[in-house]
This record gives structure tokens, C-alpha cells and sequence, in this order.
């Protein structure tokens, strides 16, 4: 590093080192700061506070910030860069925050809690102070599971075929001990003072985690026999932490919708509003909540992994080389690359506004046909075949067609939602314009709003008063119905219909 400098992370109490004039969402997101809207300045769910050091006060600051917070030193860490030391306090790993940026109450208890979510792809595990409701630190890995099946599916094959499930329901826990182990590590507290620990996750993983037979899971009706709350010693896991700690899986809410959206609906609060409301979680295996307090619907849809640029010709993760918007200038497509170098594929946000941008010029059709039968340039040597738009169809198709049966059933038509939170990494980055355009969400986009991983957010309520949060859960669970939409007569029309892309921009 020829020209460094040093950000020291508040409540974590660790230093970063970075080149001078580095982007601060670079630096912060190799250490598992979430940039809810996908760094665009709109969410303000990045912001920090300048507790040493400056950073000059932006437009967008000026635009989403109040005078006084910003006099306090609140700035927001997608549109800044460190131009010298800097000490920052990062408002999301205060005392948590939910889905619509409120902070909970919460009863300070003794001790640590580690809240994990266990994701098909990747898993995050933050380790709080149960007294102020700080994250002390923070651990990202890759499934190692993925070496057996990128999605759920091939995960519940792999499972009921030889010996299978004995291999991944270790490799879960192996892995999650060593990111508790890693949690530790990083801080100067004692793994003794850790009191409890809640993990959630979709039902494959609950079930991976927690030892249960898939076999109900790998054919019709498709309904597990066991989903509820799983307890643990976390020596029974193999996790040798020298305390008693209490592991928590929390439980499902039926088929395929796991305990990442009942975590999910206590963050956003779904279950407490009057008006009708919206999650849905853009995963491989999409899940979506819709009601309010009177009554709640769930389902799971198989999207496919298009969203996570797989199964695309040139797909690839949201990483460095990544097509991650398309924009058109004119008649001209302008391409923005993560991490500024020369493009190598295209993640699942540019897809959806290659596709979205593709319609604006009618090189794309309806019916998801390249007008000219040859793949869309983007950015060279990154296209878009026709393969891709199918894909994409696939995808788009099954999460409208679920969205649009569930509130048929609930009795609401889509003008009655009047907010959509998007759940996961996905929807952060998602463009709301373009997921309009190509009919994924036919919604205007002030109703969209990205909620980043409320999954983690409603895991690390539950750290706090189990018995009050665990009564929360029981009420959700009691008030949720689940839909199986693979046994509703319309779903094979609405899906095709919702395969479709809108003719015409809506405005
Ligand atoms: S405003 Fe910075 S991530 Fe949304």
C-alpha cells in the first residue's frame, strides 16, 4: 500500500487499513456492513458517524439526512471515501434495527448471543453484547455444502441418496462452530460468556442442521414431518466452547418456507401492520409473505438460480468483474462493472436490466424471443444469449405467478399491497425501475423497499427474552398459512402468463 490509511470500526474496536481516497463501501463491506440499497444513496441503511477524523458532507447526506444528525457527524458510508484516519461508529451494528430502520427495545440481559444465519449459498454469524445490543463481530463464509448441490434440491437428493445426509449435517455444524470459534477470536471476550446462540435458515437447512430426514422433502406433497424448534448443547454439535451455551434452530412455517422468513416477518413487523404487506425473498427457492395483522399467507416458488447469475452463459456472482447494472443511453447500452476492472460475466442485477433495457429497445420481445436471434452485446467480451432470457423467464415467472396467486387467495389484488420488502443480498442490488419493466415486480418502485438481511435481523431479536420473542413466533406460526402452490390448478397458467414480459413500460 503506497499512501495508507486507518479506520478504526466502532462498536467492533477493530482498524482497517486502506489505500487513501479508498471507497468506504469497499473497505466496510469486507467486513460485513450491508449496503441496503445496493450503495445508491437512498436508504440511508449504511450510515456512520465521524467520531474522529472527517468526511465532507455529501448531496445525498444533505438529501436523507436531518440537519442535526448530520451536525452529530452522520454521514453516509456508500457515498464516501477515507481520505484520512477515520474513527466510525456504524448505526447497524447498534442495538438492531429493523427492516423499516426502527430500533426494537429490548431488555438488557448478561452475557453474548450469536445470531447465525444459515443460507443455502453463504452464511453470516454476528456476535452480540446481550447488554447494549452491540455486534461485537461479524463472520461471512461460503456453504461448504455447496460441493453437493448449489440449491436446495440437489442438496435433498444428495441427502436421501447414500449416507449423504450424515456428510452435510456435519459439515453445517463443523463449519458454523469454527465461524463461532473465528467470532471469539476476533474480540477479547470469553467464549464462557456466550449464553445463547439462534440459527435460521430455509427448511432444507434446518433439517441439514438439525439431523432430520429429508425423505419428506424430496417428493409430493413436499411437506416436512418435523419443522418445529430444535434445541441444542452446543457440545452436543461438537462446538467446545467451555460454557453451556443453548443452541436455537427456530422453526419453519411449512413446505419450503423456513425459519429465515419467520425471522424475516418479526424483523419487518408484517405481522403487526394494518395495511397489507409484502416479503419476498428473491432467492433460488423464493418464499413471500403476504397479510398484515389479521391474517398472514406463505409460499415458496422455485425460482431457479438466475438471480444468483447461474445457469447464465456468462453468469457469475456479484464479484469483482461483474455486469451489475445496464443502463441505456439512447440506443446504447452503458455497462457498470464491480470493481471498476474490465467485465467477466454478468450477476443477477444486470441481468434483470440487461432484460429490462433489452424490451426498452425492442431487441428483446414479449415472449422473451431476441428479436434478431443473436445474443445482446453488453459490454464486451459479457452477451446476453437467448438461454439467459429463458432463464430469466423461468425465474421472473414463478416469483410473480406465486405473488399473484397468494394475494388472489388472500382476497387482495396487487394495487391493495402498499409495501414490498425485498429480503436478502438480491433485493438489495435488485433495480426496482427494471424489475417493473421486465414484470418481476409490476409495482411503482417507492412500494419496493430492499430490507436487507432480515432473516439475520429477526435471528438476533430472538437472542433477546426468548420467552416473550419465542411467543412471537408461536403467534406468527399459529396465524401463517402455508399455500402449496404446487397444488393450485391455476398455478400452471398464471406461470406461463407471468413468463411473459410486459409489453410496454408501465409508467
Ligand atoms: S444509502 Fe448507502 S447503502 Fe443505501
Amino acid at each position: 500500500m503506497t499512501d495508507p490509511v486507518h479506520l478504526e470500526l466502532l462498536p467492533l474496536g477493530q482498524t482497517l487499513t486502506v489505500e487513501r481516497g479508498a471507497s468506504l463501501q469497499d473497505a466496510l463491506f469486507t467486513q460485513g456492513v450491508e449496503f441496503p440499497c445496493g450503495g445508491r444513496g437512498r436508504c440511508k441503511g449504511c450510515r456512520i458517524r465521524v467520531l474522529a477524523g472527517s468526511l465532507p458532507v455529501t448531496a445525498d447526506d444533505h438529501r436523507l439526512l436531518t440537519p442535526a444528525q448530520i451536525a452529530d457527524g452522520w454521514r453516509l458510508a456508500c457515498r464516501a471515501q477515507a481520505k484520512g484516519d477515520l474513527r466510525i461508529e456504524l448505526a447497524q451494528w447498534e442495538a438492531a434495527i429493523l427492516a423499516d430502520d426502527s430500533t426494537f427495545a429490548f431488555r438488557p440481559e448478561d452475557g453474548l448471543g450469536i445470531a447465525i444465519d444459515l443460507g443455502t449459498t453463504t452464511v453470516v454469524a454476528q456476535l452480540l453484547d446481550l447488554r447494549t445490543g452491540h455486534v461485537l463481530a461479524v463472520q461471512t463464509a461460503l456453504n461448504p455444502q455447496a460441493q453437493h448441490g448449489a440449491d436446495v434440491m440437489s442438496r435433498v437428493e444428495f441427502a436421501t441418496t447414500g449416507g449423504g445426509r450424515r456428510i452435510l449435517t456435519q459439515l453445517a455444524r463443523d463449519m458454523t462452530g469454527r465461524m463461532v470459534a473465528d467470532l471469539f477470536a476476533a474480540t477479547n471476550r470469553a467464549a464462557r460468556e456466550l449464553r445463547n446462540v439462534v440459527v435460521v435458515g430455509n427448511t432444507v437447512m434446518h433439517h441439514l442442521f438439525c439431523d432430520i430426514d429429508l425423505e419428506p422433502l424430496a417428493h409430493h406433497p413436499f411437506e416436512p414431518e418435523r419443522d418445529g424448534l430444535e434445541v441444542f448443547a452446543a457440545q452436543e454439535l461438537g462446538w467446545h466452547l467451555g460454557g453451556s451455551a443453548t443452541v436455537r434452530f427456530l422453526p419453519c412455517l411449512g413446505g419450503f418456507v423456513g425459519s429465515d422468513i419467520l425471522a424475516g416477518v418479526l424483523a419487518s413487523q408484517l405481522h403487526q401492520r394494518e395495511s397489507l404487506t409484502a416479503l419476498i425473498d428473491l432467492g433460488t427457492n423464493g418464499e413471500i409473505v403476504v397479510g398484515n395483522r389479521a391474517r398472514l399467507l406463505c409460499a415458496s416458488t422455485a425460482a431457479g438460480p438466475a438471480f444468483e447469475g447461474a445457469r447464465i452463459s456468462m453468469g457469475m456472482r456479484a464479484a469483482t468483474g461483474a455486469i451489475s447494472e445496464v443502463h441505456l443511453r439512447g440506443s446504447e447500452l452503458r455497462c457498470h462493472v464491480l470493481g471498476g476492472g474490465p467485465p467477466r460475466g454478468l450477476c443477477g442485477s444486470g441481468l434483470v436490466d440487461a432484460a429490462a433495457a433489452g424490451l426498452e429497445l425492442q431487441a428483446i420481445l414479449p415472449s422473451g424471443r431476441i428479436a434478431d436471434g443473436t445474443p445482446l452485446r453488453l459490454a464486451s467480451p459479457v452477451t446476453l444469449a437467448q438461454g439467459d432470457v429463458r432463464e430469466l423467464q423461468l425465474a421472473k415467472g414463478a416469483i410473480a405467478a406465486g405473488l399473484r396467486l397468494l394475494l388472489r387467495q388472500w382476497g387482495a389484488r396487487p394495487a391493495d399491497l402498499t409495501c414490498i420488502y425485498l429480503a436478502g443480498a438480491f433485493g438489495n442490488y435488485i433495480n426496482r425501475a427494471s424489475a417493473r419493466r421486465i414484470g418481476l415486480l409490476d409495482f411503482p418502485p417507492e412500494k419496493v423497499q430492499p430490507a436487507g438481511n432480515t432473516a439475520l435481523l429477526g435471528a438476533k431479536l430472538a437472542l433477546f427474552g426468548w420467552h416473550e420473542q419465542n411467543g412471537a413466533f408461536s403467534e406468527i406460526r399459529r396465524r401463517i398459512r402455508h399455500v402449496a402452490l404446487n397444488l393450485d390448478p391455476e398455478f400452471e397458467e398464471v406461470f406461463i402468463d407471468e413468463m411473459r414480459f410486459p409489453a410496454h413500460a408501465n409508467p
